[in-house]
C-alpha cells in the first residue's frame, strides 16, 4: 500500500522571535505537518515549550500539528496539548507505564496516537499496543537536541518495523526524527519511512523555504 510521504519540519530550531513567519516559510516550501518538540528538562536534558506555543502555532497554520512529548508523566498534559490544537500526540514508550490506557485516552480526546522509541529501545516493546498506534516515531538520535548526528543502525529498526506492520496487518505510519537531511532523507524514504522530522537541515539554513522544497522533492 503506498502512503503519502510527509515532511514535518521541527520548530525546535526555528527563530522563536518570529515563529509565525518561520511556520509560513516551511508551508511555502511544501511542509505537510509542523513537528512540535516538547521537552521538560527531566525526560530529556533540555527544556522547550508547553501548550501555549502549540496554541500559538495553531493560530497561524492549518497544517496538522505533530506534537512529540519528550516529557515525564505525559498523561498530565495530553488534554491540554490536544485542546491547544495538537492533531498527533506522540509519547515515549520508555516513559509511559500504562501505555494502553494513554493511547486510548488520546483517541478518546480526538487526536491520533504516536509512540516514540529511543535508539536503545527495541520495537518489541510495542507488540501489545500495536493496534492502538497510528504512528511509530523512530528516534534516529538520542532525544533532547537538534543538530545531532543520525544513528545509522536506525535502518535496521525501520526494516523490522515494516515487517512488524505486515505481520500484524497494521497500518501505522513510520516517522523518523533526528539528524535527517539531504544526505539521508532519500535513502530513508526508499527504506519505507512515511514521515520525516527535520529541524536543523531546514531552520539552520539561510533560505528556509528553499531548504524545505529541496527535502520535499527527495521524498516523493
Ligand atoms: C530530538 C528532536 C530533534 C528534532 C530534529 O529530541 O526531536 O530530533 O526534532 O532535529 P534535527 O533535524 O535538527 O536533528
Ligand atoms: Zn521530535
Amino acid at each position: 500500500m503506498s502512503r503519502k510521504k510527509i515532511l514535518a519540519p521541527s520548530i525546535l530550531t526555528a527563530d522563536f522571535s518570529n515563529l509565525s513567519q518561520q511556520v509560513r516559510s516551511v508551508e511555502l516550501g511544501g511542509a505537510d505537518w509542523i513537528h512540535c518538540d516538547v521537552m521538560d528538562g527531566k525526560f530529556v536534558p533540555n527544556l522547550t515549550f508547553g501548550p501555549v506555543v502549540v496554541k500559538a502555532v495553531r493560530k497561524v497554520t492549518k497544517l496538522p500539528l505533530d506534537v512529540h512529548l519528550m516529557i515525564k508523566d505525559p498523561d498530565l498534559l495530553i488534554k491540554d496539548f490536544i485542546h491547544a490544537g495538537a492533531d498527533w500526540i506522540t509519547v515515549h514508550q520508555e516513559e509511559v507505564v500504562h501505555l494502553n490506557r494513554t493511547l486510548t485516552m488520546i483517541h478518546e480526546l480526538g487526536a491520533k496516537t504516536g509512540v516514540a522509541i529511543n535508539p536503545s529501545t527495541p520495537i518489541s516493546t510495542l507488540s501489545e499496543v500495536i493496534h492502538l498506534v497510528d504512528m511509530v516515531l523512530v528516534m534516529t538520535v538520542n532525544p533532547g537536541f537538534g543538530g545531532q548526528k543520525f544513528i545509522e543502525n536506525s535502518f535496521r529498526k525501520i526494516h523490522e518495523l515494516i515487517e512488524m506492520r505486515k505481520l500484524n496487518s497494521a497500518d501505522f505510519l513510520i516517522e523518523v526524527d533526528g539528524g535527517i537531511g539531504l544526505d539521508n532523507i532519500r535513502k530513508l524514504s526508499e527504506a519505507g519511512c512515511d514521515a520525516f522530522v527535520v529541524g536543523n537541515a531546514i531552520y539552520g539554513k539561510d533560505n528556509i523555504t528553499a531548504a524545505t522544497m529541496e527535502l520535499k522533492n527527495l521524498i516523493v
